[in-house]
């Protein structure tokens, strides 16, 4: 052989020796180069509080039932013309009601919205202001809001103006009419008091279901595991009692981590797991783990087009767990949380993962993937495993859109819930009622358990067939978590994202978890 075509073989050899080695950096990503937009959001309503209400604003009033409340700001005159128009149009005050007036003295307008829960069970002035301003949105004109009557029901209502109003437009050059912008005046006797509540917690819960939102909506060509850690750093900066760690693929390598990496080994996107830590308070975290698919294509199992759009949303979990963990330590709760984000995207590729391929995960636990579409309960079998060994927390609360399966048994109306013990799933349903974001619980059972045993792994994940969906990725990750930790499984695939609108949650992306993990954290900390 002459002696060039021997180096030529050894150059080749020692080429497929570094193409088959781990890849230690990341690849490069070619996108366009081109961002869609470098706008945010358009300007929304602002937010302010006062005793009285400004004089030339439309009037915004909430009502409890059929019954106009005692309002300053209405004369003897206007007032007997709007029990007029109340009395014309039946109008019963009922939540999610409204009654748009126009031609009543100088206001520009007066809009009645019913806040009366059903079988006089209260008020939900959060509700009533939410679908107050969605109706209002291209009224060009300042708002004052009146009707709530101590400074509870006033803060609950800026919560519900502020959740109900946010939008995800920065994409969009060629809006024919802009909405409008002028302010919303809280007013009542109560507004400082009112104001101090809105500081202090209501405004970091609304701004943190926005910054979910924000991760949700936006599309996988901006959005992908990297610029997710760095939007959400970048929402922690100067916030106090704040630590993040973030492991890269080399580092999740070191560890064994095979199952995220492997999620992610189809994409050039290199997978990360984000770690926050809050530290507000004394003893144990509780852990938060959340699902942060950047974009589920299913991978080599690839998704059929219908819907896949949708799939840009498929990390909603992990930015509801940012997201929580954002409010709690904005209002400087006292309590300590551990969130961590698993980020990968699924992609099919030269690169990818195979079904029948066989993982192993970081406490040694091996997986035998048969779908490359149940990829939500891989990434999460890593997660919990880390979160756990490394900060053992009290208790753990893992929230994922994982499975179709959840929102045909029950709807989007719920999250499932699953939990091995009734303490941590009776907290969790407290927090539920208290949040108004709703949970329905759903079973694990040994049979389900048994289920997922592999043939040549630990467990496989798919190709169940004598279990419930939902239930086979509940008992999947469960099967990663210590018999002996309190700990919980949210599947939110129904309820993350709105196909129309609901007062707090406009269509599109809902931020579900945020308010649920927000009020679980702060009714319950390690004793
Ligand atoms: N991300 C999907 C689940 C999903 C479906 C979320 C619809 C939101 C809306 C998940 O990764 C998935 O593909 N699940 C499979 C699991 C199956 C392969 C075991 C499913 O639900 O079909
Ligand atoms: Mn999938
Ligand atoms: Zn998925």
């Amino acid at each position: 052989m002459p002696k060039s075509k021997i180096s030529h073989l050894a150059l080749f050899s020692a080429l497929s020796a570094l193409t088959f080695a781990a890849p230690t950096t990341a690849q490069t990503v070619v996108g366009s180069g081109v961002p869609a937009s470098t706008v945010p959001n358009s300007t929304e309503r602002p937010i302010a509080f006062a005793e009285q209400a400004p004089a030339d604003a439309g009037l915004v009033i909430l009502m409890q039932g059929a019954a106009l409340p005692n309002i300053p700001a209405l004369s003897p005159a206007e007032r007997s013309a709007v029990e007029a128009a109340i009395a014309s149009a039946d109008f019963k005050g009922k939540t999610g009601s409204t009654l748009k007036l126009r031609g009543i003295g100088s206001r520009p307008l007066i809009m009645l919205a019913g806040a009366a829960k059903p079988d006089d069970q209260g008020a939900d002035w959060k509700s009533a202001a939410g679908k107050a301003v969605q109706k209002l949105i291209t009224e060009d004109t300042e708002l004052a809001l009146v009707g709530p009557p101590d400074a509870a029901a006033m803060a609950d209502a800026a919560l519900g103006l502020d959740l109900g109003q946010y939008r995800f437009d920065r994409y969009q050059t060629d809006v024919e009419t802009a909405p409008a912008s002028q302010g919303v005046t809280i007013s009542g006797p109560q507004a400082s008091a009112a104001q101090a509540l809105w500081n202090n917690r209501h405004k970091h819960l609304a701004d943190s279901v926005r910054m979910t939102r924000d991760l949700q909506s936006e599309p996988a060509n901006t959005l992908y595991p990297q610029s997710f850690v760095d939007r959400v750093s970048a929402a922690f900066k100067g916030v106090p009692n704040i630590r993040i760690e973030v492991l890269d693929e080399a580092a999740m390598r070191k560890m064994n981590m095979g199952a995220i990496v492997g999620v992610g080994q189809g994409s050039p996107r290199g997978s990360r797991m984000m770690v926050v830590r809050y530290t507000g308070g004394s003893g144990a975290p509780l852990a938060l783990a959340g699902k942060g698919i950047t974009f589920d294509t299913g991978g080599i199992s690839i998704k059929p087009n219908k819907g896949m759009w949708a799939m840009k949303a498929d990390m909603s979990g992990a930015a509801a767990v940012m997201g929580a963990t954002l409010s709690l330590a904005k209002s400087r709760a006292p309590v300590n949380i551990v969130a961590v984000a698993a980020l990968a995207e699924n992609m099919p590729g030269a690169n990818a993962q195979r079904p029948g391929d066989v993982v192993r995960t970081y406490g040694g636990k091996t997986i035998e993937i048969l779908s490359t579409d149940a990829e939500g309960r891989l990434v999460l079998a890593d997660a919990v495993q880390y979160v756990a060994d490394r900060y053992k927390p009290f208790a753990l609360v893992d929230i994922a859109t994982l499975t179709g399966s959840v929102g045909r048994a029950v709807g989007d109306q719920y999250a499932g819930l699953f939990a091995r013990e009734d303490e941590i799933a009776d907290r969790l349903l407290k927090a539920a009622e208290d949040s108004g974001e709703h949970l329905w619980r759903l079973p694990l059972h040994p049979a389900y358990a048994k289920a997922i045993r592999s043939d040549i792994a630990d467990v496989k994940n798919s190709g169940v067939t004598d279990a419930p969906g939902a239930s086979a990725g509940a008992h999947f990750i469960g099967y990663f978590v210590d018999e002996s930790l309190p700990w919980a499984h949210l599947d939110i695939a129904g309820v993350d994202w709105n196909k129309s609108a609901k007062p707090l949650t406009p269509k599109g992306a809902s931020g579900y978890g945020v308010r649920l993990l927000d009020q679980l954290a702060r009714d319950w900390t390690a004793e």
